[in-house]
């Protein structure tokens, strides 16, 4: 198969070339980038120099994707609706677009959190992509919205509690990694404002909260259900660690690890743990651990999610997804270990 990544000088580009690098059935990879055309792509993903001395291409997407069989957007908020038209016009097999264009079919809901949509004709062309959930209802897909790396670790945490009778808002309290932010450097990712602190961000509004509300939502069968998360910076580089507190009936409770087994029973990654999982043990892998405990005589669930927000949270659920839609093995190039101590 051959492969484009629109967008590959970034933190999701760079994960996502090790990943198609390495996949068995992709055979030539395309990365462009504006900013770094014609430099090896070695030289600003280092890590990359064992897989590819290929230079970054300066194609424009629309270019990037014509001949290809699989195109994925790796590009920042908004960018992604300028040039999906043009893709689509080249003829690709697939696309994955790894933002937050088109992820939200409700588009009052999408304006609510992001403004008003650049491109909303193209929105129902995109199958919302959460690969754990969705499984083999992603086959045949044509286009495909990756889910945010905080909705990842919501939704996996909120599914199994679909048909629950949960009361209340589900509280949703994550803290993620500083590459969560992108490439270019911020005032809140720099080093010395970051390494040894913790601190909350985009309180009552994060933008996954579309995403996630559209879900449990849909599950809920409610139409003004409602769930919150609660973001956090943590001084650490990758990876998520949410925990979900939800009130249910105390009998739910009781056998809420049942339950959650259930519902990751064959699913190659989602790993239901014995106890609370390690945020170390999940990054640089595909794999999301989850925890859930109740207490039947409160009826509170406690569930603990620890992913890798490049990997699951971007560029592994985008490969995996990738592999569902076209009917491959949906394990195939995400057999990763994760390296301990990290
Ligand atoms: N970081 C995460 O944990 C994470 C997780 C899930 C989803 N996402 C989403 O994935 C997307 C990428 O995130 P990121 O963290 O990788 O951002 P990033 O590090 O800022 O990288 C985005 C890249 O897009 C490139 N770019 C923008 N417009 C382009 C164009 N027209 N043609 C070619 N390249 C273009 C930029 O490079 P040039 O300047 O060289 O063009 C930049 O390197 C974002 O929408 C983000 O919300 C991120």
């Amino acid at each position: 198969m051959k492969v484009a990544v629109v967008g590959a000088a970034g933190y999701v580009g760079g994960e996502l070339l090790r990943l198609v690098l390495q996949h068995p059935d992709i055979t030539e990879v395309v990365a462009t980038s504006r900013s770094q055309a014609g430099r090896p792509i070695a030289d600003v993903h280092p890590a990359l120099a064992q897989l590819t001395e290929a230079r970054f291409a300066g194609l424009s997407a629309g270019e990037a994707a014509r001949g290809q069989d699989v195109v994925f957007l790796s590009l920042e908020h908004g960018e992604s609706s300028k040039v999906a038209g043009e893709v689509f016009d080249a003829g690709p097999g697939l696309v994955v677009d790894l933002a937050a264009d088109f992820r939200v079919r409700d588009l009052r809901l999408y304006e609510r959190y992001y403004g008003v949509h650049a491109a909303p004709d193209l929105v129902t062309r995109f199958t919302y992509a959460l690969a754990d959930i969705l499984g083999a209802e992603l086959r045949g897909a044509t286009a495909l919205a990756a889910p945010g790396c905080f909705a990842t670790a919501a939704q996996l945490a909120l599914f199994p509690l679909k048909g629950a009778g949960v009361t209340g808002i589900p509280a949703l309290f994550g803290v993620t990694g500083s590459s969560g932010a992108g490439v270019h450097p911020k005032p809140t990712t720099h080093h010395p404002a970051r390494a040894n602190n913790l601190f909350a961000y985009s309180v009552l509004q994060h933008r996954h909260d579309a995403e996630v509300l559209h879900a449990w939502r849909g599950w809920t069968e409610t139409p003004m259900a409602t769930a919150r998360l609660m973001t956090h910076s943590g001084p650490f580089v990758r990876g998520i660690h949410l925990t979900l507190h939800a009130t249910v009936p105390a009998d739910v409770a009781g056998d809420v690890g049942a339950r959650y087994a259930a519902a990751y029973a064959g699913r190659p990654f989602v790993h239901v743990t014995a106890g609370p999982p390690e945020l170390t043990h999940a990054v640089g892998t595909n794999t999301a651990l989850i925890h859930a405990a109740g207490d039947a005589a409160t009826g509170e669930v406690q569930v603990m999610v620890v992913l890798d927000n490049l990997i699951k949270g971007a560029g592994g659920q985008a490969v995996q997804a990738m592999n569902l839609a076209l009917g491959l093995d949906e394990s195939a190039g995400l057999r990763l270990a994760a390296p301990f101590p990290c």
